[in-house]
């Protein structure tokens, strides 16, 4: 039977403060927060479903894990515990690179996404360990991850990340929203604030079976190759805070909604069924320089949007947050009438009074400054089929993780990557630590053939790609031209994009720590639909001084 929708409230989940109060304002805090094995309800109608949730305690476990609030400026120091029994819950797949660690046990290692942080502190997916840290994988360094938050304010996620599981571990539920506050500087912007007004979704998709458990396909697409392993995770049911389809009284008014999409593969355009508008004042970690009003957008795997929605522009009592992104985006099926619905708001008839505004212009960062960029490179993501024409991996610049660095950006420098999808899908592309201005993309002409030159050579300018593109650009849409951790790849386009290592707090952040205690590199940039990571699109980057 199908579940029922708009039945359960929207959560919100435990807040938890990065940050301690001292004589002069707040100071660090240092935080254990731990990964257990425990039960979640889903939806009403739902047997409780066995998951993995972040919390401070098994009891206060939840999934999503805890919000973590923290300010600009105060370091946050968290130690991860794993207290995961050995047995999966999932299926996964031993033929991927994989953390393999010795006398059994879950590796897991959790990385703060949009984060500006030393690599010891990055999650490296090498750097993962087991309950009590048993065993721990080759680059791990310290149980505490130290974020000193001197970014910008904005929104963050943490997740797992651990070599060739960060899909099931996510799956799981190993993940949860990370804010970093500068309360003058965004109180002055008069925008809805306070718990009530400013709410955090975070959006995935999952299927079940009937006893609630949660549903991966245990047999992969191409099991004499991988066992388990396919190519994209898609579940039915859209799940908001933890709950299927929930629903949320809202008042007559502005509220602001911080939308993470931490699905695996799912891209979402959303849309109101009633035509409201979203107003963005954010983008990934950052806040835009100007608003920007939309009726629909689109949000890849790990984007975030910040946007304010007015409800007093409704002239029915009820809104449907919708999607109609086909999946796998943009080649694959049309939404249906379950994919297709997110949440329900449900508008009260009074008007509310509303003293909040949206300013024009938010805050102003650096713009991309492309005569300054150092360094031209190009990453060419492929996918790798098998003679049924099923995907086996997939890999950036034809290389897998293990194979030697060749990206080495100098700390606080600007540098211009071209990449190149020569795929049918769109890849969300993600880059650790460094910030990114899309410039523009352009379509790839005599695709085929460019196709066969790059499979033999792997050189854009041996293939003469100038040739091979089209002379206009497209530019992306005005509320995705701020700086960014995260853009979506358009298959068949070379897209351009100035990458900053990083904006900000780059040399205090990362000196000195061009590599970890063991000598690895610190960092990665990967595709961030799961299943790809895991097969292995994903690269090291090291950041020297
Ligand atoms: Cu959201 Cu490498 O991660
Ligand atoms: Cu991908």
């Amino acid at each position: 039977a199908k579940l029922e929708m708009f039945v359960d409230e929207l959560p919100r989940m435990p807040t938890v403060h990065g940050y301690g109060v001292g004589d002069g304002g707040p100071v660090t805090a240092h935080l254990t927060i731990g990964m257990y094995l425990k039960t979640w309800k889903f939806h009403r109608d739902l047997p409780p479903t066995p998951v993995y949730a972040f919390g401070t305690s098994k009891a206060t476990a939840t999934v999503p894990g805890p919000t973590i609030e923290s300010i600009q400026g105060v370091a946050t120091h968290i130690t991860w515990e794993n207290h995961l029994p050995s047995r999966h819950i999932l299926p996964f797949d031993r033929t991927i690179p994989i953390a393999n660690p010795e006398g059994g046990g879950i590796p897991t290692v959790v990385h703060l996404h949009g984060g500006v942080h030393p690599p010891a502190s990055d999650g490296n997916s090498r750097a993962w360990f087991t309950s009590g840290f048993k065993s721990k994988g080759p680059t791990f360094v310290s149980p505490t991850s130290v974020y000193p938050n001197v970014q910008e304010p904005g929104n963050l996620w943490y997740h797992d990340h651990a070599m060739g599981l960060t899909r099931v571990n996510i799956l799981a539920g190993l993940l949860g929203s990370y804010a970093i506050r500068n309360p003058s500087v965004e109180s002055a912007l008069g925008l809805p604030s306070g718990p009530d007004l400013d709410r955090t979704l975070i959006v995935f998709d999952r299927s079940f079976r009937t006893d609630g458990s949660l549903f991966l396909n245990a047999t992969g697409n191409n099991p004499s190759i991988h066992p388990q392993w396919q190519p994209e995770y898609f579940g039915d049911a859209i799940i908001v805070n933890g709950k299927a389809w929930p629903y949320l009284k809202v008042a007559r008014r502005r509220y602001r909604f911080r939308i993470i999409n931490a699905s695996n593969a799912r891209f979402f355009r959303f849309f109101f069924d009633n035509g409201l508008q979203f107003v963005h004042i954010g983008s990934d970690s950052l806040y835009l320089h100007r608003t920007v009003t939309s009726t629909n957008f689109l949000l890849a795997p790990s984007e975030i949007a910040d946007v304010i929605v007015d409800f007093s522009k409704s002239a029915k009592d009820t809104a449907i947050l919708s999607n109609n992104a086909a999946y796998p985006y943009p080649s694959g099926d049309p939404t249906d009438e379950f994919n297709g619905k997110v949440m329900k708001f449900i508008i009260d008839k009074k008007k509310a009074k509303d003293d909040t505004r949206i300013p024009k212009r938010l805050l102003r960062y650096p713009p991309p400054a492309v005569h300054r960029a150092v360094e031209t490179r190009y990453i060419t993501m492929y996918e790798y089929t098998s003679k049924t024409d099923e995907p086996t991996h997939l890999l950036l610049n034809n290389k897998t993780y293990d194979d030697p660095i060749t990206e080495k950006p100098k700390s606080g420098t600007s540098e211009i990557w071209h990449v190149i999808n020569l795929t049918d899908d769109n890849h969300p592309l993600h880059v650790h630590l460094g910030l990114f201005t899309v410039l523009d993309q352009q379509e790839i002409l005599d695709l085929d053939e460019f196709k066969d030159c790059m499979e033999k050579k792997n050189n854009a300018n041996a293939c003469r790609w100038k040739e091979h593109v089209k002379r206009k650009r497209v530019q992306v849409p005005k509320y995705e031209r701020g700086w960014k951790n995260v853009f979506k790849m358009m298959p068949g386009y070379v897209t351009r994009i100035l990458v900053r290592f990083s904006m900000f707090g780059s040399s205090d952040a990362e000196a000195g720590y061009p590599f970890n205690a063991t000598g690895e590199p610190g960092y990665v940039y990967h595709c961030h639909i799961l299943d790809h990571e895991d097969n292995v699109m994903m690269r090291p980057f090291m950041l020297v001084p």
